[in-house]
């Protein structure tokens, strides 16, 4: 398969994903994380479907279209591995759902993610909260959920935290 085509496969699994967390976290109140505002598409796919959450985007710097970029108080600048430990007094509390968007594409570069976001994703989203990620997480308490219709495991990791976890941070 081209490249071409593995992205845009990749798309598809992530607006697939993102678009079945919206109703999976209907009646979980609290803000959305989109680890990675990147070019900022995803965020803006974010806004759509979540027309009424808070949602704060995290990236070590600020590099989306400029129709893209949220507001100052949403837009958390740093190395995720730092901001996103010290974010709920900005945030207000943990989130319903985090989207992780942080791959490069190299695989080295991707085992090291799984390692350092795994607890971090972990410990800030709330009880039956949903996360959605580019790269494989070690989440052992989490449920594995199933994936939309047409996407190939491997492509997106999809995942609902245990109902016993702390609101609390
Ligand atoms: C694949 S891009 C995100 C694409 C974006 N979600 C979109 O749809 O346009 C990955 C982004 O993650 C950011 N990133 C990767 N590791 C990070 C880290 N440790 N801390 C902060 N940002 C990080 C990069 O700066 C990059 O902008």
């Amino acid at each position: 398969m081209s490249r071409l085509d593995s992205l845009i496969k990749r798309f598809i699994a992530q607006r697939d994903c993102l678009d079945h967390t919206a109703t999976l976290v209907a009646d979980i109140p609290g803000p959305i994380f989109e680890l990675g505002l990147g070019n900022g598409r995803s965020f803006d796919h974010l806004r759509e479907i979540f027309p009424d959450r808070e949602i704060y985007a995290f990236d070590r710097s600020v590099s989306a279209h400029p129709r893209c970029i949220p507001d100052a108080d949403h837009m958390i600048v740093g190395d995720i591995r730092e901001t996103l430990n010290y974010c709920l007094p900005r945030t207000g509390g943990k989130a319903a759902m985090i989207h992780v968007d942080l791959g490069n594409g190299d695989p080295t570069y991707g085992l090291a993610l799984t390692a350092w976001a795994s607890p971090l994703v972990a410990s800030r989203v709330l009880p039956n909260g949903v996360v959605v990620s580019d790269a494989e997480l070690d989440l052992p308490d989490f449920e594995k959920l199933p994936l939309p219709d047409g996407v190939k495991p491997g492509r997106i990791y999809f995942y609902r935290a245990p109902s016993t976890l702390s609101v609390e941070g």
